[in-house]
This record gives structure tokens, C-alpha cells and sequence, in this order.
């Protein structure tokens, strides 16, 4: 396609609470290409969600122009702008936004069954998105059986399930540790590698880091946009194989999965499946690896 993905022109949103006028966006002019990470930054109230609720075709500017993907956004009516946002991106929450009593597999489906797609290829779509999040050995648990790394990552390959050219994240790591955050941005990283824009609000100048530009907003207008070499995000001191990545068989796995939830599996008891189980140890495992593992993920 010619052009960028993302075009915004001199887009203005005036907020009107009684005789009080708000100017959300006073002017935003923005490209954004293909395979972008941008970071969207600035002090609260100064229009980044606002600027995301635009982009996300949530909402639609006062005045100017966005065109998505070749598509001109401001004229469309409600109808087209819920096609475009099917079709074309997806969204993640600071809160994850995932159904409690719902399983990983189900909550991925979740926006295929608004969409009409039937059960089968439903199913085989959200296991393939949770199998490129890394969890599709956990697709029968419920969110409060997910660590909170593991519940943002869910509401990742929910929101890649639709195949978007865009991801739209408002403070996807506002609610997680220093060590999961850097997990969420290194699958941020591989998806751009992969051709996908995402688009994530932070207030972290660590988080802004991973990204390959950095956007600051202030009083509802861009006050700088730099393009920037990202920091790679690798994660330090990996958790332990065990159960999550270890073996090829999903099936077995599952089992030893549910039997280890089932104990409410603490440390101890992985160090003494790994022990027991000598294809999943790794070989080379420093001899107190297990000791800095444990101060790692308490
Ligand atoms: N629905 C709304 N009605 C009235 N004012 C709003 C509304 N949404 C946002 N605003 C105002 O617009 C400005 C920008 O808000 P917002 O985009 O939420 O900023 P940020 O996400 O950077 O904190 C703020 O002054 C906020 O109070
Ligand atoms: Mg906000």
C-alpha cells in the first residue's frame, strides 16, 4: 500500500461539559508506518488517551483528517467504524479487560464470536494467537490461575486474533513488575519485526526504551517525535523451564499442568518435578540458579 498506515492531519477533539470547551487534541499532524513501535508519552491530561480513542476508531476527531490503512476515518458512520476496528486492530488494557469466568482459549475467541466466525475455526484461530504468545500449553486455565504477565499476554492474542495491521496498547505495563513489563515489550519488539504497528501509551521512560520511536504529548499537541534505536527486550535471569515451555507433547504437559495447579505449585515443589524429570532440567543450569529464581519471582 502506498502512503503510511497511520495518517492524522491537523486532527482536533474539543470536549464541550456545559459552556466549558476542552481542547483534547488541538492539532495533531502524524504518519505512522508499517511496523512501527511507538511510545506515546506525556503528563496525564494531556490528550494520549484521547489521541488512542482516536486512532482506535473509538472516536471521531471535531476536525481534520485520519486515514487508516488508505480508509478516510472521520466520515465514516458507527457501523464502519466497528468493521475497520475488526478488521484492522486490536487492543490492549492496563486491566488486561479479560472475563474472570472465562478460559484463556474462550476470552481469545471472545472477538471472533462478535464477528460471526464459527466455533471451529474460532478455536483453532485463538490457539494458534495463544500458541504465538507462548501460551498455548495454558488455554483451559482462567485468568486468576495466570500470573499478570500471563493474563496481558492473553489479552495480547486476543487482540492479535483478528489479525491487525495495528495493536493499540494504553499502559499495558501499568499494572505489572519491572520483569513482566520487559516480557509484554519484547513480544511488542517481535510483532513490529513481524510487520504489525503498535502503538502503546507509557508514562515509563524505561518502557519507551524498547520502542523505535517516542512521541510526547503535551496540552493536546506533539511536542517532540524521535525515532530511536530500540534497547532489545531481553529479560533477565529466564524463570524456570518446567512446566511452561519444557517438552513437545501439549497433551502430557497439560496433565502435569493441571496436577501442578491442582497443588498450588510453589518453588520447591518445581524444583522437585525437575529433579524427577531429567529431560526438562536444563543441563547447564548454574548450580544457585534456583536460589536467584526465587528472589526473582516473589
Ligand atoms: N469525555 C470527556 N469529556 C470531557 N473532557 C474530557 C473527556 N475525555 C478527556 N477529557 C479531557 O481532555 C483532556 C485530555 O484527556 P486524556 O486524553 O484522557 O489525557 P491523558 O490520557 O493524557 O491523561 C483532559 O483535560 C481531560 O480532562
Ligand atoms: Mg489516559
Amino acid at each position: 500500500m502506498a502512503g503510511p498506515l497511520i495518517e492524522l492531519r491537523d486532527v482536533k477533539k474539543t470536549y464541550r461539559t456545559g459552556d466549558v470547551e476542552v481542547h483534547a487534541l488541538a492539532g495533531v499532524t502524524l504518519d505512522i508506518d508499517r511496523g512501527e513501535f511507538v511510545a506515546i508519552m506525556g503528563s496525564s491530561g494531556s490528550g494520549k488517551s484521547t489521541l488512542m480513542n482516536i486512532l482506535g476508531c473509538l472516536d471521531k476527531p471535531t476536525s481534520g483528517s485520519y486515514t487508516l490503512a488508505g480508509q478516510e476515518i472521520s466520515k465514516m458512520d458507527k457501523n464502519q467504524l466497528s468493521e475497520i476496528r475488526n478488521k484492522t486492530l486490536g487492543f490492549v488494557f492496563q486491566n488486561f479487560n479479560l472475563l474472570a469466568r472465562t478460559t484463556a482459549l474462550e476470552n481469545v475467541e471472545l472477538p471472533l464470536l462478535y464477528q460471526g466466525i464459527g466455533s471451529k475455526e474460532r478455536t483453532a484461530r485463538a490457539k494458534r494467537s495463544l500458541d504465538r504468545v507462548g501460551l498455548g500449553q495454558r488455554q483451559d486455565h482462567h485468568p486468576n490461575m495466570l500470573s499478570g504477565g500471563q493474563q496481558q499476554r492473553v489479552a495480547i492474542a486476543r487482540a492479535l486474533v483478528g489479525t491487525p495491521s495495528v495493536i493499540l496498547a494504553d499502559e499495558p505495563t501499568g499494572n505489572l513488575d519491572s520483569r513482566t513489563s520487559i516480557e509484554v515489550m519484547a513480544l511488542f519488539q517481535e510483532l513490529g519485526a513481524s510487520g504489525i504497528t503498535v502503538v502503546v501509551v507509557t508514562h515509563e521512560p524505561d518502557i519507551a526504551e524498547y520502542a523505535s520511536r517516542v512521541i510526547v504529548v503535551r496540552d493536546g499537541l506533539v511536542r517532540s517525535d524521535k525515532k530511536q534505536t530500540p534497547i532489545p527486550a531481553i529479560v533477565p535471569d529466564a524463570p524456570p523451564p518446567s512446566s511452561q515451555t519444557a517438552g513437545h507433547s501439549p497433551e502430557a504437559n497439560e496433565g502435569a499442568e493441571a496436577r501442578a495447579i491442582g497443588r498450588l505449585k510453589t518453588n520447591e515443589d518445581q524444583k522437585t518435578d525437575a529433579a524427577s524429570n531429567g529431560d526438562t532440567a536444563p543441563k547447564d543450569a548454574p548450580s544457585d540458579a534456583s536460589s536467584s529464581e526465587r528472589g526473582a519471582s516473589s
